[in-house]
């Protein structure tokens, strides 16, 4: 007989406890707890180890180079260069931002490559799959659909179709039948991938997994998976707006910082080929906007930093980001106090990186730092010139990496000029770049070259 007991699981990150408690020990959050039931029998729906998993580290038959293209080429560069036989892939999003979407697209192109695969929509029935198909024009063979909700269900259409991709749309909506708490709740969860972690690997089946995530992060789902799968991309952007991010946030196979750029149409996503181009196609002209570079995993990409200062009317003065970390425009500020004489205290001061795209790397900070002199003192910068550096709490201009393909792509984009760390410049190796580079090592000399300042 199995024994029923009840633990208290907070549905925010996970964290059990033997009784209710008001607040989260785990992650603050307050009346998150939520009874759920667990019996015995509940362990027993994952297999346990089998013996014959000991091997010889040289008899391990795995070859990393043999990857499955999906026929996105975006989608195969944020895998790390396509799927790898038997791995779990989460991809996490806010709801309606294009997940089904990109999913069945790429079973629709590996299916038409010859390739079997099962698409388990727990959210839509097949009606509204085979819709969305035809809206997107795929009509491929061998691709199976199942519309069910019970994981042992999707285990015996597995076993019928034998698919090399799996798709479970979404893991909220499925659930192990031998776990009696509600279907999307961490505890359903976290058996669910589980069982589809010691499918995939067990039967080498490919596996995506579509998890919703809201802005808050209040549904624990994908948290408490992120550590159990091979895999962690997560689809951003505006849903108001045309374009799609998905940006590798864990990788067992490739490196976690790959993105691709895609744009949402009336007949599907479609891969963005040249991003620069894209977030560059509606550069705002005069004072306050500067063009940085970011380099996402293995390639550079131009983004447009816009900068807006107002007085501060009410207290501490406020500064608000799209895109960058505030914490950071805050100590740029500081710098620019001190450093170049703007009064920053006075100012609330608004950033926003054009195009949805996160920057976190210090290398846009001169791009930063100059946009915001540029819209205090009303002086537009030069427009054919990229900033690239970091930005040292006493002005100096940091070496940044990368930067003979930060600058390359600039060049290809049709700049004329860049600003660069002096001491990056007198490092560089190599054939000579084919844009003109101006060294700099402070940020008083920086404001200089961008216009800001006369010469002294
Ligand atoms: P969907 O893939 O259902 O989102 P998710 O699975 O992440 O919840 O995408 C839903 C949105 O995408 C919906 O608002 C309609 C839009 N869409 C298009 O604009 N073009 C298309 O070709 C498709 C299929 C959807
Ligand atoms: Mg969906």
């Amino acid at each position: 007989m199995a024994k029923a007991r009840s633990v208290y699981i907070c549905q925010a990150c996970g964290h059990q406890e033997a009784k209710w408690l008001g607040r989260c020990p785990g992650c603050s959050a307050w009346s998150s707890f939520v009874e759920e039931v667990v019996t015995r029998e509940a362990k027993s729906a994952v297999e346990p180890k089998r013996p014959e998993s000991l091997v010889r580290l040289k008899d391990v038959p795995f070859d990393g180079t043999q990857r499955q293209s999906t026929g996105i080429p975006e989608l195969d560069r944020v895998l790390g260069g396509g799927l790898v036989k038997g791995a779990l892939i989460l991809v996490g999003g806010d709801p309606g931002i294009g997940k089904s979407t990109l999913l069945l697209q790429a079973v629709g192109k590996l299916a038409h490559a010859g390739h079997t695969c099962l698409y388990v929509s727990a959210e839509e029935s097949v009606q509204q799959v085979k819709l969305r198909a035809d809206r997107l024009g795929l009509a491929p063979e061998p691709l199976y659909l199942l519309a069910e909700t019970s994981l042992e269900a999707v285990d015996r259409a597995r076993a019928e179709v034998n698919p090399t991709v799996m798709v479970i749309d979404s893991i909220q909506t499925v659930g192990v039948e031998a776990i009696e708490s509600a279907v999307g709740s961490v505890s359903q969860i976290r058996a669910a991938t589980q069982h589809l972690l010691d499918v995939s690997k067990r039967q080498g089946v490919t596996t995506f997994v579509v998890g919703h995530v809201t802005k808050e992060g209040a549904i624990a789902g994908p948290k408490v998976m992120e550590h159990m799968v091979d895999t962690v991309l997560y689809f951003e952007g505006e849903r108001t707006g045309p374009y799609r991010i998905l940006r590798a946030h864990k990788n067992r196979f490739g490196s976690a910082q790959e993105i691709g750029v895609f744009e949402m149409d009336s007949d599907g996503l479609r891969a963005v080929d040249n991003p620069s181009e894209l977030f560059l196609s509606q550069r705002a002209s005069g004072p306050g906007a500067a063009v940085v570079t970011s380099v996402e995993g293995s390639r550079p990409i131009l983004l447009e930093v816009q900068a807006l200062t107002t007085p501060a009317l009410y207290g501490a003065p406020r500064r608000v980001t799209v895109g960058f970390d505030s914490q950071r425009v805050a100590m740029l500020a500081a710098v620019l106090e001190r450093k170049a004489g703007l009064d920053m205290a006075g100012q609330d001061i608004y950033i926003n990186v054009a195009g949805g795209v996160r920057l976190s790397e210090p290398a846009a900070d001169l791009g930063v730092v100059l946009a915001i002199a540029s819209t205090v003192r009303q002086v537009a910068l030069p427009a054919d010139t990229v900033f690239i550096g970091e930005v040292g709490l006493s002005g100096e201009i940091r070496a940044s990496s990368y930067l003979a393909s930060r600058v390359q792509e600039a060049k290809s984009l049709g700049f004329a000029r860049a600003v660069v760390p002096r001491v990056d410049l007198e490092r560089l190796k190599g054939p000579p770049l084919d844009l003109p580079l101006v060294g700099v090592l402070t940020l008083e000399e920086a404001m200089v070259e961008a216009s800001l300042t006369r010469e002294r």
